[in-house]
């Protein structure tokens, strides 16, 4: 039973809470949850026509399921694309861009400070199937266009990035790549739908981690990309179906009642953080603060432009110190003295979380790697929760104030 017909042009806060309401037989008011692996047919007939596409009807949780199906229209309609799909988590995500967008001989061009883990798969397990990458400055658009071959076939952003908060101009590299013959992917897990919308900006795709912001509770593992019914229903439906990189249901339910908080908690996360960034930044034992709402940050202006005016939720900031070893000490000794924020990698979280990005996040690249992503040993990344202000400043003083 799905929900009322609803009216055209909503804002994106009200599809978060409403768009793709499904409800069972009893018509009960919060979403329902098809916890189901297959689907019971009404006669062998019917199975056959659901089978050969014939009919719509679910069969089977690999090829479709309700509760994913909610999960999927609600994050395409506020993402503001034709479709999307779930995936089990945010580099499952990814893994199909690449599968099937790529092919053996095909180039990609990337910055050389997104995500470990992305860096890892379009760098190096992607080139066992003779596919090349080539890591350009995150900043740098001319560095993007002079990195672009006959056979560049894919550009893919990270916007901010994890952990330096850099940005890249959505609409200028969609520019590029179309003017090429190449799609723009934008991994929008940190800026959300809340802060920027890229296709909007002309990206072609828009991929996410829902482990972060969406759930936004620490609860459960997700991943989507969003786009055109063509590429991403069709081409990236058919792998997925067949590949089985898909969402559990329980998993988009949880996520899905995440969604429907999203715009007011990264709204306030963003106000928090920006408060908490120039805090930091007049703190003595704090070398550098990197975060798109200080007026210091490099691209301030991008920032403002291309995500509605917030910063977001995520900052980090080097401690002082000199030489790797020092550094690292300092880093650590900030982060093992707090008694509130979690010390876990993830982020996005109604509780605030800190990590040290050199030894977690990026700790599986070869330091050449790491260099160039610009993380060093002295760098403190914090994704800013729901805690009040005063109690965040106070659990960071504990170690700046006490740091020789
Ligand atoms: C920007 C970004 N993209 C993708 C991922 C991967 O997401 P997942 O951990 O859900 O696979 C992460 C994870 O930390 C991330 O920070």
């Amino acid at each position: 039973m799905t929900d009322k017909k609803l009216p055209p042009g909503l804002h994106p806060d009200t599809l978060a809470v409403r768009e793709a309401v499904e409800r069972s037989q009893w018509g009960e008011h919060s979403e329902a949850l098809y916890l189901a692996s297959s689907f019971v047919q009404p006669n062998a007939e019917t199975a056959a026509r659901r089978f050969a596409a014939q009919e719509e009807g679910y069969t089977y949780t690999r090829t479709g399921n309700p509760t994913v199906t909610s999960f999927e229209r609600r994050l395409a309609a506020m993402e503001g694309t034709e479709c999307a799909i779930a995936t089990s988590t945010g580099m499952s995500a990814i893994l199909l861009v690449a599968l099937t967008v790529l092919k053996t001989g095909d180039h990609v061009v990337c910055s050389q400070s997104m995500f470990g883990s992305t860096i890892k798969l379009l760098g190096t397990e992607m080139a066992r199937f003779g596919v090349e990458t080539s890591f350009v400055s995150q900043t740098d658009v001319d560095a993007w266009k002079a990195a672009i071959r006959p056979n560049t076939r894919l550009l893919f952003a990270e916007t901010p990035t994890n952990p330096l908060t850099d940005l890249c101009d959505i609409a200028a590299l969609a520019e590029l790549a179309h003017a090429h013959g190449a799609l723009l992917a934008v991994d929008n897990s940190f800026a959300t739908p809340v802060l920027q919308q890229p296709v909007k900006l002309g990206a072609d795709l828009v991929v996410h981690s829902g482990t972060k912001f969406l759930d936004g509770q620490g609860r459960v593992m997700a991943g989507a990309v969003c786009g055109t019914v063509a590429l991403v229903d069709k081409v990236m439906g058919t792998f997925l179906r067949s590949g089985g990189l898909n969402l559990s249901p329980f998993n988009a339910w949880v996520v899905m009642k995440g969604m429907e908080t999203l715009s007011l908690r990264v709204k306030a996360e963003s106000a928090s953080a920006l408060e908490l960034a120039r805090w930091l930044e007049g703190h003595p034992k704090v070398a550098r603060v990197y975060y798109p709402g200080l007026e210091s940050h490099p691209q301030h202006a991008l920032a403002m432009r291309q995500q509605n005016g917030m910063g977001g939720a995520v900052l980090a900031f080097d401690v002082v110190g000199q030489g790797a070893e020092q550094l690292r000490a300092n880093a650590f000794h900030v982060v093992d003295s707090t008694l509130l924020c979690s010390i876990t990698a993830n982020l996005g979280d109604v509780k605030t979380t800190i990590t040290h990005p050199a030894s977690t996040s990026h700790g599986r690249l070869t330091e050449e790697q790491r260099q160039s992503a610009g993380v060093g040993q002295g760098l403190v990344r914090i994704s800013v929760g729901l805690e009040h202000l005063d109690d965040l400043k106070a659990d960071l003083l504990r170690g700046l104030d006490t740091l020789t």
